[in-house]
C-alpha cells in the first residue's frame, strides 16, 4: 500500500509569501505545496496537504488522520507555542508526526522556545524555510520505513 502523509499547516501559514518574508522567506504555501508535491513523486507517496487558522479544526484533522494516513508532518505555527490540546490530539492519534518550523523556534523570542508539540513528535525540524517540508518528507518516511 503507498504511504500517505498529512502536512498539516496552523495559523497565519496561508500568509506565507508576503508575511514578514524577513523572518519566513518570499515563499507561498502554494509554492510549498508544490515543493512537497515534486518531493512526494519522486519518493512515490501520497501527500494531502492542508491548512487552518483554526485549533479546533487542526485537532478535527489530526483525528481524522488515523486509519488514513501513515504519518503527519505538522507545521502548528503559533500554536505550537500555547496549544496543549494540539499535543493531546498528537498523543491520541498513534500516529508518528514530525514538527515543522520555517524559522529556527530556538533562536527567537523565548516565548517561542516552549513547543508543546516537540514531546510527542517523533522529531523536529526547523531553521531551514521552505526547504525544511520536504527535509520533513524524507525523515517521516525513514522513521516509517524503519518501523515496518
Ligand atoms: C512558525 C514559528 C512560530 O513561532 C510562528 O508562530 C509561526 C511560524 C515557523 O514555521 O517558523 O506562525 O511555526
Amino acid at each position: 500500500m503507498t504511504c500517505s502523509i498529512l502536512i498539516l499547516n496552523g495559523p497565519n501559514l496561508n500568509l506565507l509569501g508576503t508575511r514578514q518574508p524577513e523572518v519566513y522567506g518570499a515563499t507561498t504555501l502554494a509554492d510549498i505545496e508544490s515543493l512537497c508535491q515534486a518531493k512526494a513523486d519522486a519518493l512515490g507517496i501520497k501527500i494531502i496537504f492542508a491548512q487552518s487558522n483554526h485549533e479546533g479544526e487542526l485537532v478535527d484533522l489530526l483525528h481524522a488522520a488515523r486509519g488514513v494516513h501513515d504519518g503527519v508532518i505538522l507545521n502548528a505555527g503559533a500554536y505550537t507555542h500555547t496549544s496543549v490540546a494540539l499535543m493531546d490530539a498528537i498523543s491520541s492519534i498513534m500516529l508518528p508526526v514530525v514538527e515543522l518550523h520555517l524559522s529556527n523556534i530556538h533562536a527567537r523570542e523565548v516565548f517561542r522556545q516552549k513547543s508543546y508539540v516537540a514531546p510527542v513528535a517523533v522529531g523536529q525540524i526547523c531553521g531551514f524555510g521552505a526547504a525544511g517540508y520536504p527535509l520533513a518528507l524524507d525523515a517521516i518516511v525513514s522513521y516509517i520505513g524503519e518501523k515496518k
